[in-house]
């Protein structure tokens, strides 16, 4: 996205990845995006598809011990969420680079980055047995929370705020009718579940397991037993059952590196900062931050004004302390947690069915749930 909002301001960039472009097309990530998300994608030309095949969504459902209830969004907000997988945004995001000419090179090796605090940074890596160095006004650390971006930065330089949870989700796409036209989480004894879809065929599932939950002891049958438990409500709603396609468990970890900037090198999305999955914050965080270092590098351009640049990192963080705050909060609130004693668990009772009677309680969800304007 860095890449496509540079190129329509007319500058050049040259993007590097080291999985394959099968890989990433196909990895099964996130699947929510903001209307701000929507907005930028569509205005900035690349909406196309996302406009005919994403599943615009008014409200989400929340599922108490069976208890189900809808909130509104559109009604609360004026706003809605677009379900569209993280992949098929990176499809259409491959495709407009392409489209364009400019470079962006595949299964890259051995990438590192030089001369950080200078004017002149320069990135290194290998493609096909050949080591490049490339020099540039800016790198931009787009690599994930593994990439090796941030940890070029000085230790002393860079100050980490950081919660891991006793708990993981174990995701599963299926081929199955999505039985419900909207999102269902859901809180059980047993613990968390979410029903999402991805398509009028596909469904995506999530069930919360143990951070280091073996795969191995979870055949299709127990998933879908458990999925059925935790997600059926007492209007006799509860998800279809098909074929399942994919699985996988997902760390949780909220995590914000500050400031998201050292030198000439701007940390973006991941590569900053992690929200648990509760709520889909991560790929519109990431979204929104590269709007702002675009323009910020843009007006650099133009002008030669670094101001926007020397702002990037704190105005990003507003957004993304505001976003922890609610991931960390619909974690809280959604997941049963072996270390809280049971006061915890009547307490979260409390809080959810003050959410779900409520309407300013429901407001606040769904005001940060469709998420604020990227500005
Ligand atoms: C999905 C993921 C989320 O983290 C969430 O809160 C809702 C939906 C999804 O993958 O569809």
């Amino acid at each position: 996205m860095l890449g496509h909002l540079l190129h329509l301001a007319g500058i050049d960039s040259l993007i590097i990845e080291d999985r394959s472009e099968d890989y990433v097309i196909e990895r099964v990530r996130a699947g929510v995006l903001e209307q701000g998300t929507v907005d930028l994608m569509i205005e900035t030309g690349v909406g196309d598809r996302l406009r005919r095949e994403g599943l615009p969504h008014d409200a989400i459902w929340i599922n108490v011990q069976g208890e189900r209830r809808r909130i509104d969004m559109a009604e609360l907000t004026g706003r809605r969420i677009t379900v569209y997988g993280q992949n098929e945004v990176v499809k259409d995001l491959i495709a407009a680079r392409r489209q364009c000419g400019r470079p962006l090179l595949f299964e890259v090796q051995d990438v590192s980055v030089q001369d950080l605090d200078s004017k002149t940074p320069a990135v290194r890596f290998t493609k096909d047995s050949e080591a490049h160095e490339i020099r540039c006004d800016f790198i931009a650390g787009c690599d994930g929370f593994h990439g090796i971006c941030r940890p070029s930065i000085p230790v002393h330089q860079i100050r980490i705020y950081e919660r891991v949870y006793p708990f993981a989700w174990l995701g599963i796409l299926a081929n199955a009718s999505p039985s419900s036209p909207e999102l269902v989480y859901s809180l059980h004894e047993r613990g968390f579940a979410l029903f999402s879809m991805r398509s009028h065929a596909v469904t995506r599932l999530y069930l919360q397991c143990a951070p280091d939950e073996d795969l191995k002891q979870w055949p299709d049958e127990r998933i879908w037993d458990e999925l059925v438990t935790r997600l059926s409500s007492k209007d006799g709603w509860k998800p279809k059952v098909g074929p399942i396609t994919q699985k996988g468990v997902t760390g949780m970890r909220s995590f914000v590196a500050e400031p998201m900037r050292y030198g000439r090198m701007f940390l973006a999305g991941d590569a900053a900062h992690i929200v648990p999955p509760t709520g889909a914050k991560g790929l519109n965080l990431a979204i929104a931050d590269v709007w702002r270092l675009s323009r910020a590098v843009t007006d650099y351009y133009r002008s030669g004004c670094e101001t926007a640049l020397d702002r990037y990192s704190e105005d990003c963080l507003r957004r993304v302390w505001r976003a922890q705050r609610f991931s960390w909060w619909m974690t809280s609130m959604l997941h049963k947690s072996d270390i809280d004693n049971p006061f915890d668990w009547k307490r979260q009772l409390a809080e959810l069915e003050y959410v779900m009677s409520s309407r300013a309680a429901m407001t606040s969800l769904a005001e940060n749930y469709v998420g604020f304007p990227i500005e």
